[in-house]
């Protein structure tokens, strides 16, 4: 996206000169400090992250992937996971869910989702239970930034003795209606594990890759941690054949500039959200649910559908009237090549969401006048 469009997708320049003053008091923070690995701006970051999600630990790492791949890397050193353990997972994610678990040597075991929530449901986790006795683990993902979880989604986890991490990558300070595992609410504390990306274009995005696992289990943590710092866990004695996968205290500095917003920069979102809603009256578009729980989705993304095969034409539509807009994702995982022979039941839901889905702007620096006006250009396609 090149942000020069009339309605840009996201103007991540904008975005974060709303901080200006306190990245910079940040960024120099670090360099005095003379500290660029480690220290108390990470141990700070980690306090903070685990006090939004009412959770105990929270550990700093270099990026989403990595938050999820460490968390399956720590259950199989730790001996809850054995190689080649199925765990589920929405087929519609993005890559980075499923490469996280086969990188750790697991198998994905791809999912439906609903297409009224683009979510996992506990339908899908009982059938591949039923399906398959080697299934150990499931991984909500919280996509676009509305919560997977709920209280037939927590019965089927419990019933089904299943490790739950959470790809908490676009549903940072989103809060579930059901309780989580361990009795509270906020996404990514829901389920044994959350895995949290603050790439730059999440809701709360660092100024280049960051990540981090929270949870309620200690054991984990202090897995999580030495697996990231090369399998230490004191100065040079590895318990673990680990990986350098540590969150750069300057990035730690950046996000806990953003990181008390998560909650007000949602509510902003959720306006937005609103206006297309209200707005948007083609029959052509399936419009995304608005809870009147509003905290239950963060608005990450606001996906609309496209029916009868026109999701590209709309697309194009928009862009000449200078309305960016891009597609979260438009090959399913197990549709790429790198996926070319990865075993897979029917994914028909996934499939036709893949053509009909389309992402409007929604950061929180649209003018929610920006979201009404795009909405009535829509309403104009036919
Ligand atoms: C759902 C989901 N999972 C995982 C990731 C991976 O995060 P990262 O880009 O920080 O590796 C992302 C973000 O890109 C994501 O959107």
């Amino acid at each position: 996206m090149n942000g020069k469009a009339r309605y840009p997708f996201l103007d991540l320049a904008t975005v974060n000169s709303r901080y200006l003053d306190g990245l910079h008091r940040a960024a120099s923070r670090v360099i005095d400090s003379g500290r660029y690995v480690g220290g108390e701006e990470c141990s700070s970051f980690e306090r903070e992250l685990a006090e939004l999600c009412e959770a105990p630990c929270a550990v700093g790492v270099s990026n989403g992937l990595d938050a999820l791949r460490l968390v399956f890397l720590a259950w199989r050193a730790t001996g809850k996971l054995r190689e080649g353990d199925g765990v589920i997972v929405p087929a519609n994610t993005y890559i980075a869910s499923v490469l996280a678990i086969v990188q750790a040597g697991l198998r994905p075991v791809l999912t439906d989702p609903d297409p009224r929530t683009f979510n996992l449901t506990a339908e899908g986790i009982e059938k591949a239970c039923s399906e398959g006795s080697d299934v150990k683990a499931v991984m909500p993902v919280h996509l676009y930034g509305r919560v997977a979880w709920d209280d037939d989604i927590s019965a089927a986890v419990t019933s089904n003795g299943l490790l739950v991490v959470e790809d908490n990558a676009q549903a940072i300070g989103a809060t579930a209606r059901s309780k989580g595992l361990f009795g509270t609410r906020t996404a990514g504390a829901l389920g044994h594990a959350g895995a949290f990306s603050f790439y730059p274009t999440k809701n709360i995005g660092a100024l280049g890759d960051g990540g981090a696992v929270v949870t309620h289990s200690r054991e984990l943590a202090e897995a999580v941690r030495a697996l990231a710092n090369y399998g230490s866990d004191t100065r040079y004695h590895n318990i673990y054949a680990g990986l350098n996968c540590r969150l750069d205290p300057i990035q730690a500095a950046m996000l806990r500039e953003k990181m008390p917003d998560a909650r007000h920069n949602a509510a902003r979102r959720f306006e937005r959200a609103v206006a297309y809603n209200n707005v948007i009256t083609n029959p052509r578009v399936i419009k995304p649910l608005i809870s009147p729980q509003v905290t239950d989705c963060v608005w990450h993304q606001y996906v609309i559908r496209v029916t009868d095969g026109r999701r590209d034409a709309l697309k194009e539509f928009l862009a000449q009237r200078g309305v960016e807009t891009d597609i979260h994702y438009p090959v399913p995982p197990h549709m790429q090549p790198c996926f070319a022979g990865l075993n897979h039941g029917p994914l028909p839901v996934t499939e036709s969401l893949a053509g009909e889905i389309l992402s409007l702007p929604i950061s929180d620096c649209t003018p929610v006048t920006d979201a009404a006006a795009i909405g009535r250009i829509i309403n104009e396609f036919n």
